[in-house]
Formats: C-alpha cells, structure tokens, sequence
C-alpha cells in the first residue's frame, strides 16, 4: 500500500480542552518524525463540504499546547451524509457524502484524522466504509466513548465542576440553602460522579441511576435534623426521576445528536424547596466545563493520542481510532466505537466508595 505521505486533520463536535494539543501533536509528529504534510481542514466537516482548508506547518502549532477551543475551527451541525444547508433550512437534509470525497480527493490527502465524539467517530466510519482512509482521536468532556478508558477533556471538566462544588460549598453553608450545581456529560454520569466524590457532593444524580425525588428530600431533611444547615446536590444534565424524563433545553440542527438537555437543576430546587421547606438554589455550569486551558493530565493524554494517531497512519490501520484500555494504547476499530455512548456500571468502584461515605445517589 501506498506510503502515507499528506494527511488532513479536522475537529468535529463539540470543543473539549486539549483540541490544540492533539493538532499540534499529530503535526508535529507527521512533519518531524515522517517528513509528511499536514491539511488543516477548518470547521470540521463544514470545511470539507466547503472546501475550507490550509496548509499547516510547524510553526502554526507552536505555542498552541495550553490553548482552549481548537485553531481549526469546529462544527456540529454538518454531517455530509445527513447535510443541511444553512441558506436553505427549510430543505430536507441530503447525503453529500459523494461531494465530501471529492472534495477530500482534491486535497490530494492519504488518510485523514478525525478528532472527535462519537457524532463525528460514526461519520468517519462511514468514510472510511466509503473507500477513505481514516483514523480517529476520541474527545469529548463526556468521557463516554466506547472503546477508550479515558477520553481528553474530560479530567479538565472534573477539575472546573470540582472548583466549582467548592465553591458552592461556602455560600450554600453561608445560606443555610440547599444548592443545586447542574453539570454536562448528556446521557453519561462521568462528570457528576467524579466532580461530585472530589467536591464531597451530598446527593449526586446520574442518568445511570434514575432517583426518586422523596429519596433525596428526606436526605436533605435528616441532613438538616443532624444540624447540618446546608446540602449540596450535584446533578446531571441527563438524570431524570424513576417515574420521569430528561428535561430537553432545546432541539438543534445537529444531525447527530439534535437533542440538548438541561434545565433540570431548576425544576429539582422547585421541588425540593416545596418538599422540605428549606431555601435552594440553582446552578447551571454549562459551557464553562469545555472552556479554557487543558488541564496538566489532558495536555499528556492529547499529546500521546496525537502521537498514536500519526502511529496508526504509518503501520496502516485505516478504520480504527486511538483508545485507551487499561492503561495501555489500542487500536479501537470504528465500528465498536460508534455502538452508542460509554455509561457507568451501576457496579462501578466509584459509586461503591462514594456510597460507602454516605454520598445518596437519590435511589433505594
Ligand atoms: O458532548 C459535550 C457536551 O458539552 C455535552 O456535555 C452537552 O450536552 C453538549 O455537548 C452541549 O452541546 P452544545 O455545545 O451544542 O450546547
């Protein structure tokens, strides 16, 4: 097989801290280790179907390992199979997909990496099914991409949910409030359950786990028979009651995942504030959880899963994206990957430790 010897590399979806560093690692790498090219392709697969793209040299990615957000540009609402076209929203969404492969033939590229969730893993599977060489790098602040252990972004989430609980803390106990502190991560726990063990949450509700809402009233009333005069609860934008749903904040023009949630932290302090008579209050983290500098564990982890995509490319392995498995590098086939999201076992140590120092999860 032909030597790879140009690549394009794009970001898609939602930004995660440690985009840049995954850009400026496989480019890096590509130049330095195997004399290749590098196509930055912007705004992700809009600049595919766009033809949006540049050529990136080493000094482009100089500077940019500490950066937030991603110097290309990211899009999740274009997906050349289900393509909607912003000039014409009424239209129905078409498959380009013959359009982005020439488009991707032009640029004269050899394999493409795609840096992305799992929206964005099932789009370059379908390239890849369609005659593209691709690899991938999973990202998402979710954590929740199967076949990989660990996803960047994901640590820096924790560490700004975790300061953020913290802060909570101090003004809930100020207040004698019961404060609410409503976090990302979709259909996934993984924020909530970290964030909430380190910021010593009082109840955290994950999709995982659906509560009961008496459950966790009754917590925060023994809490405060006990002379505890504040609690704090953490919340998944994706937890719902047993005998409920999500709250939907919106429906968007993502082909993907056109569902967002949010809003719940809201409807639980109305509830909670009826039940038990004491004041709460809510929070809403929202988008600060995927702003700003990587933290020190996610510039490590970008810059290993840059290096392995480069790795992939060279011992061929088109179809497959870079994972994390017991602590080891693995090659994670496309397919397995866009099975659906990464949840948390109800059985998981965490949970288990988290029990065992009191923490209510809001179930019986
Ligand atoms: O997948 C990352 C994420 O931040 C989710 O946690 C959240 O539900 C969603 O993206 C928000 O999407 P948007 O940026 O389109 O509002």
């Amino acid at each position: 097989m032909k030597r790879v010897q140009r690549i394009g590399i794009l970001t898609g979806g939602g930004d995660a801290p440690g985009l840049n560093a995954v850009i400026r690692a496989v480019t890096k790498t590509a130049i330095i280790e195997h004399g290749m090219e590098v196509v930055g392709i912007e705004d992700g697969f809009e600049g595919v179907m766009l033809n949006k793209f540049h050529l990136l040299q080493k000094h482009d990615v100089s500077g940019i390992l500490t950066l937030g957000g991603t110097i290309l540009g990211t899009s999740n609402k274009t997906n050349p199979y289900k393509y909607f076209d912003p000039k014409h929203p009424e239209a129905t969404l078409k498959d380009l997909s013959k359009k982005a492969l020439r488009n991707f033939a032009a640029m004269k590229i050899d394999c493409l990496v795609c840096i992305g969730g799992d929206g964005t893993m099932r789009i370059a599977s379908r390239l890849f099914e369609d005659g593209l060489p691709v690899v991938g790098v999973p990202k998402t602040i979710d954590n929740d991409i199967i076949g990989t252990d660990v996803t960047f972004g994901f640590d820096t989430a924790v560490e700004i949910a975790t300061e953020a609980i913290d802060r909570i803390h101090t003004t809930a106990m100020a207040h004698h409030r019961v404060m609410i502190v409503e976090l990302m991560g979709r259909t996934a726990g993984w924020i909530t359950l970290h964030a909430g063990v380190a910021g010593g949450g009082d109840i955290l509700l994950i999709p995982e786990i659906p509560y009961f809402l008496d459950v966790i009233c009754d917590k925060v009333k023994e809490r405060s028979k006990k002379g505890k005069r504040f609690s704090i609860v953490v919340v998944s934008e994706g937890a719902r009651p047993v005998d409920g749903n999500v709250v939907v904040k919106k429906i968007v023009q993502d082909p993907s995942q056109p569902v967002r949630l949010g809003g719940i932290s809201f409807l639980l302090a109305d509830q909670i504030e009826a039940r038990t008579g004491l004041e709460a209050r809510a929070v809403v983290l929202g988008h600060l959880q995927r702003g700003g500098t990587p933290s020190g564990f996610d510039r490590v982890l970008a810059t290993q899963l840059g290096v392995g995509a480069v790795d992939l490319m060279t011992r061929q392995r088109f179809g497959y994206m870079v994972g994390v498995q017991g602590g080891k590098f693995v090659d994670v086939p496309f397919n397995e990957v866009s099975r659906g999201a990464r949840l948390i076992p109800p059985d998981h140590v965490l949970i288990a430790a988290a029990r065992s120092v009191g923490t209510c999860f809001g179930d019986r």
